[in-house]
């Protein structure tokens, strides 16, 4: 029978990273299981403890020294259900996440999932929330690619860097965001003489198209006139944000605000129009906590103050 001091020791091998000493004791368990006939047990472990190791899997963090800087592991603080955008792009996301989910079913009759996605619109309207939603979602690690450390002033750096960023991509199953995509993104036509704005960007579609990984790849910019136009043809997805409509304004109303009583939404969401997401949940905790630390109640009065202080900003 296994006594207590085995389990003690297999756990202290392992907390210590002792494989030698984990293997030692769990062949004498299965001595031990042997001696007192229980002979299924103990092949089992011997059989655990002597087959081939599986292959390692790439640890994520750290990625490897000089490659640290080119990527953030971020947390996960958002699911679907809070991401209040119109019904067209919920329906787009949800049919990533879906895809992603039955990729084997879609496999099999030689179909692949949606997995390069471009995000564009205006600041503050949830594209990297998104990225980090489906990350969430999908139980995967959310990377942010930092664009800025990859585009860098010398000739080939960048593509030298983005390959290696591929590299990871292609081995490591994740959700990467390239976040301020128009540092690689930008029209070939608005380049330097020597043209190195022109092969970035072919670099950045060579290596997109060959990219058959089983991450998911999410680019994402504000600046959407700068795009060259030829890279909507070579994502799954082109998904536009907008700024949000009165139902949206609404709903973060009522979020966000959900504890005061008595407030007139509706007609509070006519003072947002104009403003982002993100602006507007600023714009609530703005209130929020001006009612905590000078005891002012929100009204329709103080709240419409607060936006317009906002929009002046
Ligand atoms: N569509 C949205 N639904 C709910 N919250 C949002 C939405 N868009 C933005 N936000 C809020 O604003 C913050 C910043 O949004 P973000 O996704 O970074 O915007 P961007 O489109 O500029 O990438 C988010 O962390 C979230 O709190
Ligand atoms: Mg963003």
């Amino acid at each position: 029978m296994v006594k207590t001091d085995q389990i003690v020791a297999l756990i202290r091998s392992h907390v210590n990273n002792d494989d030698e000493m984990f293997r030692r004791v769990a062949l004498q368990i299965s001595a031990a299981e042997a001696k007192v006939g229980h002979a299924l047990a103990a092949a089992t472990i011997h059989e655990a403890i002597t087959s081939k190791p599986t292959k390692p899997i790439m640890k994520l963090s750290p990625i490897n020294n000089d490659m640290d800087e080119l990527f953030m592991v971020c947390d996960k603080r958002y699911r679907m259900k809070d991401l209040i955008v119109a019904v067209e792009i919920s329906k787009n996301v949800e049919r990533i996440i879906k895809e992603y989910i039955e990729q084997d079913k879609l496999h099999k009759y030689n179909l692949e999932n949606r997995r390069k996605i471009l995000l564009y619109g205006a600041s503050g309207t949830g594209k990297t929330m998104t990225a980090e939603i489906l990350a969430s979602e999908l139980n995967l690690p959310f990377v942010v690619v930092r664009t800025d450390k990859v585009v860098t002033k010398f000739m080939g750096e960048t593509g030298l860097k983005l390959g290696r960023v591929f590299d990871v991509i292609s081995n490591i199953p994740a959700v990467y965001l390239f976040d301020e995509f128009d540092a690689i993104g930008t029209q070939r036509g608005l380049d330097n003489e020597v043209g190195e704005q022109r092969r970035i960007l072919n670099t950045f579609l060579q290596l997109l198209e060959h990219d058959h990984s089983s991450s998911i790849i999410v680019a994402a910019t504000n600046n959407f006139s700068a795009l060259d136009k030829a890279l909507f043809r070579r994502f799954d997805d082109t998904i536009e944000y907008k700024l949000p409509e009165l139902a949206e304004v609404t709903e973060i109303l009522k979020r966000e605000l959900c504890r005061v009583k008595g407030l007139p939404f509706d007609t509070l969401a006519k003072y947002c129009l104009g403003l982002s997401h993100a602006e507007i949940k600023m714009a609530c905790a703005d209130a929020r906590k001006e009612s905590l630390l000078y005891n002012k109640k929100i009204d329709e009065s103080s709240f419409s103050n607060i936006i317009k202080c906002r929009k002046l900003a």
